[in-house]
């Protein structure tokens, strides 16, 4: 057996694999149960007994060697691969972009970015629940129990199975986010929760589903004066003038003790309304200091956390902010109204950039 030979002719095979199934056959082909040099190895025994320690060794090298041979190619064409792939998948991050004529970004999606950045920029994180929400989250720990009349306040889709007793719903508010929130770890807390909220109406200005942003902060001593601070400075923000009127009547809210609701100045006139100036007023959110009955359903001590929070119609301000007419054209997805009323997508707004151009 001219082992030599043997091996200078598996090594070149090797070498000539072009890809890594190729090289697989070889192996199984030499190495293998059934392969080459396996079966040299076991025709061991049938030399003459002193002809097999040499044999043994001389096998023993070639089966090294090959290994070696299968490694190295191996490497070898697993590096051209990566390197095929990374050319053929190469970006020059450097190109100008290019233009996008027909993309256009929803004025919902353009005013939550807006509302995130004027928040942000105040140290407000972003947080998040899902559309359907437990009875618990989204009435009782609200200090709503069963069968109390705070819970007509607002028409609710209730879906068709139970937890814990209770039919699941679709939110019919972002409010229980505050008790996500406030369940999910210690205060102090401060975040705003855009999303989606339904409620079965539908008219000019409601739609079964619609969006919403909820405020929430908890610390040992955010107060009132904090919290008419806070909306004062968001809403001068987001109608970029800072002379925007405001002010607060007394409200209702059943998980909110004091409750507000804040007004801005506006003037209304020939089929027209004007944000920040006339002598009108126009409700544009409900707020207040979280009621005790909340921190206790997520078992915080009144005693010792307080904190505010606040509510706003996300398509409401972007009708009023932008002069859209009807809520329900924002979910028709008409191309033509999107092209009216939408965003060029570069424009991300921020405080600094500008919100809006
Ligand atoms: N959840 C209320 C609604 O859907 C809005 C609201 C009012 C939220 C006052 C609040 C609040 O957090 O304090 O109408």
């Amino acid at each position: 057996m001219d082992v030599e030979a043997l091996e200078a002719e598996l090594v070149a095979e090797i070498g000539n694999a072009r890809d890594l199934d190729a090289l697989e056959r070889l192996r199984v082909a030499t190495l293998g149960k059934k392969g080459r040099i396996t079966e040299l190895t076991k025709s061991l025994g049938q030399l003459p007994a002193e002809e097999r320690r040499d044999a043994g060794q001389r096998y023993n090298q070639l089966k090294v060697r090959v290994t070696e041979a299968l490694q190295g190619q191996k490497a070898c064409l697993e590096a051209e691969a990566l390197d095929a792939r990374l050319r053929a998948e190469r970006i020059d991050v450097t190109l100008p972009v290019r233009p996008l004529p027909d993309g256009r970004i929803h004025p919902v999606s353009q005013v939550s970015e807006e509302i995130v950045a004027i928040f942000g920029d105040m140290g407000f994180g972003v947080a998040e629940g899902p559309d359907v929400e437990d009875d618990f989250r989204n009435f009782t720990a609200l200090n709503m129990p069963p069968d109390h009349p705070s819970r007509q306040m607002q028409d609710t889709f209730y879906l068709d199975h139970e937890i814990d007793g209770r039919p699941p719903v679709l939110r019919t508010h972002t409010s229980p986010v505050q008790i996500r929130t406030m369940q999910s770890g210690p205060p102090p807390h401060r975040i705003i929760a855009p999303g989606r909220t339904y409620r079965p109406d539908s008219d000019m200005t409601h739609t079964p589903m619609f969006h919403q942003v909820e405020g929430l902060v908890i610390d040992r001593r955010s107060h009132m004066g904090h919290l008419k601070g806070c909306l004062t400075e968001f809403v001068r923000a987001f109608f970029e003038r800072d002379d925007v009127p405001v002010r607060f009547r007394p409200s209702f809210f059943p998980f909110t003790e004091p409750s507000a609701e804040m007004d801005i100045g506006c003037r209304r006139g020939g089929g027209e309304l004007v944000v920040g100036e006339g002598d009108d007023w126009l409700e544009i959110l409900g707020c207040g200091m979280v009621h005790p009955n909340v921190l206790r359903a997520v078992e915080l001590d009144p005693e010792i956390w307080q904190g505010f929070a606040f509510g706003l119609g996300i398509d409401r301000v972007a009708m009023l902010k932008y002069g859209i007419p009807d809520l329900r054209t924002f979910f028709e997805a008409d191309l033509r109204w999107l092209r009216h009323y939408g965003f060029v997508p570069l424009d991300v707004p921020t405080t600094h950039g500008g919100l809006s151009r």
